[in-house]
């Protein structure tokens, strides 16, 4: 088990050197020891909230060597223990900057320049994830920097500016990680241990288990995944937390395991690592990528977690469902070891109230195994005011198949149209058998138009997210007859 204690300080690699987090700092977020107490005020605070991108940074572990960005407004400074954290102060200097800081200053890629730093933080990030960067379209760049917002220079010089790096650090002969900061190669993860830790890291499920016994109120003392979802309680909220339970270091909650028969996927699976799967040849799915892609931002999704998307319980959360569409199943297991089943469909009780009993976390989550037909044959759509870096007003996703003329096989379930994601099953059964005739499309639009309840919030009205889910179904339908709706790309 790693600790990080609020009764000693902990420190920390950013760019080349050390820095010292003081003690008590379980509640400091990463941009806050950045700016504050290192003094590294590049990294920018704009909404504290995950949106704007502008305080990404990149964070390296130092065990594996891998990088992502992140956004550090809502990541906790001690979840980057045993990584490098690079600012925008480690990529480049004055006299020689990164090939991407190079190419905002020849493209008048920046104005204010508030936001500046948070692009050229995403695009390095790009470059050192991107595998073949001399093949990288516009679309491919414009996704790198989904997650920044800028109010005043306009999209198109950052985009030329992030083309030309590529081909700059492409046709160069160092390799991209080879403009991060260097330190210590030999350094390894700080896994020193305190008893009496207010940030706690298990690595192990018994140990989270003897921590559930330890503390088990989820107002003041939480789990955390990704942080995505619940530290905005702290930086919008200014909560205050006793004590919080990192999960995303124990191994087997992370895991993605293919066999024979079952898909099982570790809770603290983040969905960069499922966009991954989800797009590699044997275990593709392109209904569940085109979602995942339009998830969050890169940073989001480098960070947020799938656990953490359904015990969140919203009802606009994109996951489940896709995965009551799936029939997928969830492993909670409380602080005894002791484990139990629950339906994806029968986990969601009321607005953003779960079955998870106090003492429980989610540990895995089963679905058909990935040779199945059902990954060709799902369909999912996602309306949201903003194409990417936006949740959703309207999630659904449908496994509708048809022997013949007749729909042998349906599976409907929706986001955003009632208290909670839910899984339509009368509707699926009065589809069942049927044959997908224009009448019988649109009896089934009105048979969801008039059962629905679906709640007005700050994205959309009832009346607009009735009307956008019956034209999902419809969408579903046709295509599942066979008459697909054209479709209108997005420009790029
Ligand atoms: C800018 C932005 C964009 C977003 N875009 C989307 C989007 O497009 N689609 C979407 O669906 N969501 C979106 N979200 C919401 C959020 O990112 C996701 O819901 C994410 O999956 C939450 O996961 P996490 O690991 O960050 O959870 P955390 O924030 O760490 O935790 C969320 C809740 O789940 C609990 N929890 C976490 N893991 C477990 C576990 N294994 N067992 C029990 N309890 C657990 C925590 O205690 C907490 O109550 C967005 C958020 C932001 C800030
Ligand atoms: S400050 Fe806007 S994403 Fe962090
Ligand atoms: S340059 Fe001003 S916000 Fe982007």
């Amino acid at each position: 088990m790693t600790h990080a204690s609020d009764t000693r300080p902990t420190t920390l690699w950013v760019n080349s050197g050390q820095q010292t987090l003081p003690a008590h700092s379980h509640n400091t977020s990463l941009l806050l020891f950045l700016r504050e107490h290192c003094l590294s005020t590049g990294t920018k605070e704009g909404c504290g909230s995950g949106d704007c991108g502008a305080c990404t940074v990149i964070l390296r572990d130092l065990k594996t060597g891998n990088t992502q960005s992140v956004n550090s407004c809502i990541t906790p400074a001690l979840a980057a223990r045993g990584q490098q954290v690079v600012t925008i102060e480690g990529v480049g200097s004055i006299d020689a900057p990164h090939p991407v800081q190079s190419a905002m200053v020849s493209e008048h890629g920046s104005q204010c320049g508030f936001c500046t730093p948070g692009f050229v933080m995403s695009m390095v990030a790009e470059q050192l994830s991107a595998p073949t960067l001399a093949e990288r379209t516009r679309a491919d760049d414009v996704r790198a920097i989904s997650g920044n917002l800028c109010r005043c220079t306009g999209y198109r010089p950052i985009l030329t500016a992030a083309r030309q790096a590529n081909e700059v650090v492409a046709t160069s002969n160092r390799p991209p990680e080879q403009w991060l900061p260097n330190i210590d190669a030999a350094v390894d993860r700080d896994e020193s241990a305190d008893g009496t830790a207010s940030y706690c890291m298990p690595t192990t499920e018994q140990e989270l288990q003897a921590l559930l016994k330890r503390s088990l109120n989820a107002n003041t003392n939480p789990l955390i995944a990704g942080t995505t979802d619940l530290w905005l309680q702290v930086s919008q909220n200014y909560v205050d937390f006793e004590s919080v339970v990192d999960i995303t270091r124990i191994e087997s909650l992370r895991a993605i395991d293919t066999t024979r028969d079952a898909l099982t996927i570790g809770a603290c699976a983040t969905h960069g690592e499922l966009l991954s799967f989800f797009t590699t040849s044997g275990s593709d799915c392109p209904a569940i990528a085109e979602i995942l892609l339009r998830f969050g931002s890169p940073q989001i999704r480098n960070r947020g977690t799938i656990g953490g998307n359904l015990a969140g319980g919203s009802p606009i959360a994109d996951w489940p469902p896709l995965l009551m569409a799936l029939d997928a199943h969830l492993t909670l297991t409380n602080s005894s070891g002791m484990s139990r089943q629950i339906r994806v469909a029968d986990f969601f009780k009321d607005y953003r109230r779960t079955e998870l009993r106090t003492d429980e976390y989610i540990a895995r989550i089963h679905l058909p195994s990935i040779d199945e037909d059902a990954y060709r044959t799902l369909r999912a759509y996602k309306i949201s005011k903003r194409e990417e870096d936006d949740i959703s007003s309207v999630m659904a996703a449908f496994d509708v198949r048809m022997q013949g003329e007749a729909v042998s096989h349906c599976r409907i379930a929706y986001g955003g149209i009632a208290a909670t994601p839910i899984r339509l099953e009368s509707l699926e059964q009065s589809l069942l058998g049927r044959a997908l005739t224009n009448a019988n499309i649109e009896s089934a639009c009105e048979q969801l138009r008039s059962t629905i309840k679906p709640l007005t919030d700050v994205r959309a009205s009832a009346d607009y997210r009735r009307a956008m889910s019956a034209s999902l179904l419809k969408r579903a339908l046709l295509d599942a007859r066979g008459t697909p709706v054209a479709r209108l790309d997005h420009p790029t």
